[in-house]
């Protein structure tokens, strides 16, 4: 290891040149030491916070500046840099000398000084800033957490600000996105945001039951009704009376019943099952599907007016790998989430970082969540590595695979080539094409290649 020696005429010099450097691209640099205390920090800030907020910065602990949140003991971005790790996008606000504030948007990595002897030998980090506004992705960079729900994309940034605006409206909402997306949590979420939020939130699983079992379920029944009726027995409309009642699956309510719905939908009246007093319910519906809506109506198993009155407010939540901004920041949080339940503290290697932003996630975050339940399950140290996901994760990973898989015709020319400039030697065209064995056969046998 090179020992730098230090010049602070030159070291001023140099900081006076990166200051400019940064000013010219709208920037601002602020050097920090291993206790993250400001060392340096260069000229424009002071047009950001104010001449009185910019003078006091030096010296002090960069979580004046920039949040305990953030910086404190124990801060999110304090803890990713002490690991060694680069964080871009996030936010935070600034105070500005006349007590109000300005958000920032920010890139902070640790310093790696090189041996020509100008750097400052304190510096361990660096901050760039620029104002938020000026961030092309305002609103969306950083991660978002709203009700639980994490995400950074712009896509899921205008769900969430679309439930904001729902927060006094009760109107019917429908629900749409693959399995494993975040039907019920964004339903959860919808109602923990709504004036009703002191009422239930009910959920029913329409597919889960026969059609007389879950009309008793939705409206209710009396003693009698049917076998196994032994007494009355209040329904999920009213039970989510002045709260949300969440139908799940509503693709699969049977025809019968669908009639028996809307008309609750139009006249918030029903009957329970084996009475014929009509009683009322102001519960709020959210339905979710993913199954084809439209071509359920197309094929006659959905009623098309049952359709628009249930969507009055669409929300399609996309698949993850439409917003693939959305998985690092879900993998961290689900991390913590599980890890925390097991009583651990734990995180990923950088490699397995990069499995999962390349996995294609067909499961959604319900995919991700069980591949953390399994990581957290096998791993021996504090570190998730590639090798503790689960295969297919690992599999998809190998580069060439990856690469080849989205071109398919090309694919099968790659790995034809290398099996034959290998005598069609499994074992040594894996390893050239830097994928095992049971992948290379899996693909042989998908492409026709045996
Ligand atoms: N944005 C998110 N942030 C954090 N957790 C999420 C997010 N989206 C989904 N999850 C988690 O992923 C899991 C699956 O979500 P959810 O049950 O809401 O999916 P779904 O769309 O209803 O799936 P299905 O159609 O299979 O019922 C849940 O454990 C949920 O907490
Ligand atoms: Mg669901």
């Amino acid at each position: 290891m090179t020992i730098v020696e230090c010049d602070p005429a030159t070291n001023a010099a140099a900081l006076i040149a990166v200051s400019a450097v940064f000013r010219s691209i709208g920037r601002v640099l602020i050097c920090l030491d291993r206790d993250f205390h400001v060392v340096h920090s260069s000229s424009l800030l002071q047009r950001l916070t104010g001449d009185e907020v910019a003078s006091a910065v030096v010296g002090h602990p960069v979580s004046q500046l920039l949040g305990e949140e953030l910086f404190g003991a124990g801060g999110t971005l304090r803890q990713h840099l002490e690991r060694g790790e680069m964080r871009e996008g996030w936010r935070a606000a600034m105070p500005t000398g006349d007590g109000g504030t300005r958000t920032v948007s920010l890139t902070a990595a640790p310093f790696v000084p090189d041996e020509s002897g100008i750097c400052d030998p304190r510096v361990k980090f660096i901050i760039v800033l620029r104002p938020a506004e000026e961030d092309p992705l305002a609103g969306t960079a950083g991660p978002t957490v709203f009700f639980g729900m994490v995400a950074r994309s712009a896509s899921m940034a205008r769900i969430f600000s679309l439930v904001q605006n729902l927060q006094a409206s009760d109107a019917t909402i429908l629900l749409t996105g693959d399995s494993g997306t975040g039907k019920e949590v964004l339903a959860r979420a919808v109602h923990a945001n709504s004036t009703r939020r002191r009422g239930r939130f009910v959920a029913v699983n329409c597919a889960a039951l026969p059609g007389e079992l879950l009309e008793a379920e939705l409206f209710g029944h009396v003693r009698g009704a049917f076998t196994g009726a032994v007494r009355d027995r209040v329904g999920r409309f009213e039970l989510a009376s002045g709260g949300t009642l969440f139908l799940d699956e509503v693709g699969d309510v049977p025809l019968h019943l669908q009639a028996k719905l809307l008309r609750v939908l139009q006249e918030r009246t029903f009957e329970r099952v084996g009475e014929s007093v009509s009683r009322s319910t102001d519960a709020r519906i959210i339905a979710a599907t993913n199954i084809d809506l439209r071509r359920a109506i197309a094929e006659g198993r959905f009623r098309e007016d049952l359709f628009y009155r249930l969507r009055v407010v669409p929300i399609d939540i996309p698949p993850l790998r439409a917003r693939r901004e959305d998985i690092e920041p879900l993998a961290h949080s689900l991390l913590a989430r599980v890890a925390a339940r097991h009583g651990r503290e734990l995180r990923y290697s950088p490699e397995a970082v990069r499995a999962m932003l390349r996995y294609p996630w067909p499961g959604n975050v319900r995919e991700m969540e069980n591949a953390i339940e399994y990581a957290v399950a096998v791993v021996k140290g504090q570190t998730i590595h590639t090798d503790d996901l689960p295969i297919e994760i690992v599999e998809a990973t190998e580069p060439q695979i990856a690469r080849a898989s989205v071109r398919g015709g090309d694919e099968i020319r790659s790995i034809r080539t290398a099996l034959e400039s290998h005598h069609w030697n499994r074992e040594e065209t894996a390893l050239a094409l830097g994928i095992s064995r049971t992948t290379l056969w899996r693909k042989m046998r998908e492409l026709g290649l045996t």
